[in-house]
């Protein structure tokens, strides 16, 4: 495998295409216009600018990792690469119409892969043009520093496009782990309940947003507490996992907490609309209860 390419220029999938870049891998980078296409690559070059300051990367190393990024307008250029990774903005509608149209240059052996964090794999991989070379990898936020890809298969996923990805895992580095086309795969299984559960003790007045976070942080040894992690991913995002595990089981034990409803209603989705648990407008994160 020497090409990988990768759909959708955000937070994700500028991560992916860095690890896949420091890997080795020549990395084709699109977005819906060259011009976010470049914006990520911008984005990583800050971010090895970064570590090139604190001498964990040489400035060299940084240069020939940027060296085999290449931003791309359209998916044409794609029929050269072995792995296609779909990082786009989390609507099945919008996934679909990346696979039908990236499908069509599909290479005869290339596998096409989804970093969906919760629509289901086996249903995403009918607007593929063959579900056997169709896979989930679930990679996780910040790419570069988290250690694990989830890797689901979908019914139809052939073992042969499965030890492809574990190949390209154990060139990047990470761990993998291997999940059935569940709602919400493994990591999501677990961690969406805690948040939503944070928010229903937020909710019900057990305790402040510093002190829910300082509970599960110091108490549990977790890097961030939930309602800082939640503001992390995004609410918008929690919301719609929690969601999609709520409806997908019918089970009420994952009904989304209505002070997570409400915030989302409300526009404050967290870090990226610098209002969510917290106000980021200013130097450091302020709780807002
Ligand atoms: N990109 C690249 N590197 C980053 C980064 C980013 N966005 N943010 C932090 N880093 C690096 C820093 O450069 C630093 O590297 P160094 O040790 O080589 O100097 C290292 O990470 C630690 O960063 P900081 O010292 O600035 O900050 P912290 O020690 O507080 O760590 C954190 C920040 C790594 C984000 C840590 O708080 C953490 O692990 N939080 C939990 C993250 C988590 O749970 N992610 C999963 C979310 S769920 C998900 O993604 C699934 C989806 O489907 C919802």
């Amino acid at each position: 495998m020497r090409t990988v390419a990768v759909i959708g220029a955000g937070q994700m999938g500028a991560g992916i295409a860095q690890v896949s870049a420091a890997a080795g891998y020549h990395v084709l980078l699109s977005d819906i216009d060259l011009t976010r296409a470049e914006a990520g690559k911008s984005g990583i070059a800050k971010q090895l600018d970064r570590q090139v300051e604190k001498a964990k990367i040489s400035r060299d190393d940084a240069d020939a990792l940027l060296g085999r990024i290449q931003p791309v307008a359209d998916y044409a250029p794609m029929a050269a690469a072995d792995l296609i990774i779909e990082a786009a903005t989390e609507r099945e509608e919008i996934k679909r119409k990346i696979f039908e149209n990236v499908g069509k240059v599909l290479g005869a052996e290339a596998v096409l892969a989804s970093n969906t964090s919760s629509i289901p794999i086996t249903r995403l991989a009918q607007a593929s043009p063959d579900p056997a070379r169709f896979i989930g990898v679930h990679f996780f936020n910040p790419v570069p520093v988290m250690g694990l890809i989830e890797v689901i298969r979908g019914l139809a996923t052939s073992q042969e496009t499965v030890a492809k990805i574990e190949q390209y895992g154990a060139a990047l580095g990470k761990r993998l782990v291997f999940a059935n086309d569940a709602p919400g795969f493994i990591v999501n299984r677990v961690l969406m309940p805690m948040l939503n559960e944070a928010c229903f003790a937020l909710g019900e007045g057990v305790a402040t947003i510093a002190d829910i976070d300082a509970a599960c942080q110091l108490g549990l040894n977790h890097p961030m507490g939930p309602l800082t992690l939640a503001d992390f991913i995004g609410l918008d995002t929690c919301l719609e996992i929690t969601n999609v595990l709520f409806t997908s089981t019918g089970d009420p034990k994952f009904r989304p907490a209505p002070l997570l409803v409400k915030y989302v209603e409300a526009g404050w989705l967290g870090r990226k609309t610098k209002r969510g648990f917290y106000d980021y407008t200013g130097d450091v994160p302020v709780p807002t209860r």
